[in-house]
């Protein structure tokens, strides 16, 4: 791989935290034949919650030394950094989490908490930029016609670092050509949830059947790379390059249905994080009923200060609305047996992250629940 004067500098560094992370920059580029780096305009890191890297991946993080060189934001931590003891997290629990938190800070990392990064700032059309979290990147590859690959948690870091990432695969145009048309019907979650391992390694052409929003979007590429390995879609007459390539021959058609069959002691929304306008929805579905389950709502921290008045309406109908964290990567959630969900990506990981089992509904149904019982 071709490096310039400068990156062959930082290869040789007397700063190790620098030099280890050019060193992962080219053997990602090197296993990848990527011809050379490409600068990003900005990075996002998986890999925060303490649940998730235990004391090795703390270990790591707290030997490093230096400053990103690009804005970059951090996914979720395993607990809300305010309402933990709410959410059952013990001290011990707590105690380590802020020791993660500190060490990103220190590098100069914003502590968004958050997988939608583009809520907070969104990437412009054609940006390369270096993003881990599975459904942050589709969403950026597809809704946002930004360009990255699926990074690793320490490869992003290390892009943000350095503020450079290899140029190969999504970054490149010609990669992102759809492969194949997939018509769907029914629920979008459902559909990337049952369609990932048959769309693996594939970037599908969309047809709906119906008019689609945003947040359905959302949730369709999120459960498309939990459940495959999705990095990028296209949705007829919606995302950004549909028109760009020419549509593929292939034809398949997913219906997305769920049936399960466990009672919910819990209801989560927000796998991704809720926007403003989801939580608007939720409250407009409520129609002023108090919740007689247990419904907890994810989102960021920016999001909820934003929205402040709408959390507040959701909180005195019974809802729980908590930041920084997430039901799969925090171990709040694990208490319960039966988790309900409208996400796809939840649906996938829950079982696995928390043994709690796991039952589906849309929005809607998700609501009907928990005001019902
Ligand atoms: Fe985000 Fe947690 Fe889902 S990090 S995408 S809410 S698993």
């Amino acid at each position: 791989m071709y490096l310039t004067k400068e990156e062959e500098k930082m290869l040789d560094s007397d700063n190790e935290t620098l030099r280890k992370c050019m060193e992962i920059l080219v053997a990602v580029g090197e296993t990848n034949d990527a011809e050379r780096l490409v600068e990003i305009t900005s990075a996002h890191i998986s890999g925060v919650s303490y649940d998730n890297i235990g004391e090795a991946g703390l270990e790591w993080l707290e030997s490093l030394e230096g400053k990103v060189k690009v804005p970059a934001t951090v996914n979720p931590a395993g607990m809300d950094l305010k309402k933990w003891m709410e959410m059952g997290i013990s001290e011990d629990f707590y105690e380590k989490q802020m020791r993660v938190l500190r060490v990103f800070e220190k590098l100069g990392v914003e502590l968004a908490l958050t997988c939608t990064p583009y809520y907070l700032s969104r990437p412009k059309y054609g940006e390369h930029i270096a993003w881990a979290e599975s459904s942050a990147i589709v969403y950026a590859n597809s809704i946002i016609g930004a360009r990255t690959n699926r990074e690793c948690g320490p490869c992003a870091l290390a892009a943000a670092i350095v503020g450079k990432t290899p140029y190969y695969g999504l970054h490149v145009k010609e990669n992102r050509a759809p492969t194949i048309t997939v018509k769907i019907k029914g629920d979008l979650a459902a559909a990337g949830y049952i369609g990932g391992e048959e769309l693996k390694n594939e970037i599908p052409y969309f047809v709906f059947d119906r008019e689609v929003p945003e947040y359905e979007l959302k949730l369709l590429g999120a459960a498309l790379a939990a459940s495959g390995n999705t990095a990028m879609f296209h949705a007829e007459g919606i995302t950004p390059e549909w028109k760009d390539f020419e549509k593929p021959s292939e034809k398949i058609e997913i219906v997305g249905e769920l049936r399960t069959e466990c009672e919910p002691d819990l209801i989560t929304i927000g796998c991704p994080h809720t926007s403003k306008e989801e939580l608007e929805l939720i409250l407009k579905l409520l129609k002023g009923r108090k919740v007689r389950k247990e419904f907890w709502i994810f989102t960021s921290r920016k999001i909820s200060g934003e929205s402040s008045d709408l959390v507040e309406k959701l909180e005195s109908l019974g809802v729980k609305v908590f930041n920084d964290t997430c039901m799969v990567v925090s171990p709040a959630t694990q208490r319960f047996e039966c988790i309900m969900v409208n996400s796809g990506k939840a649906f996938n990981y829950l079982p696995l992250m928390r043994k709690v089992e796991v039952t589906f509904g849309d929005l809607k149904t998700c609501v009907e629940k928990a005001v019902k019982g």
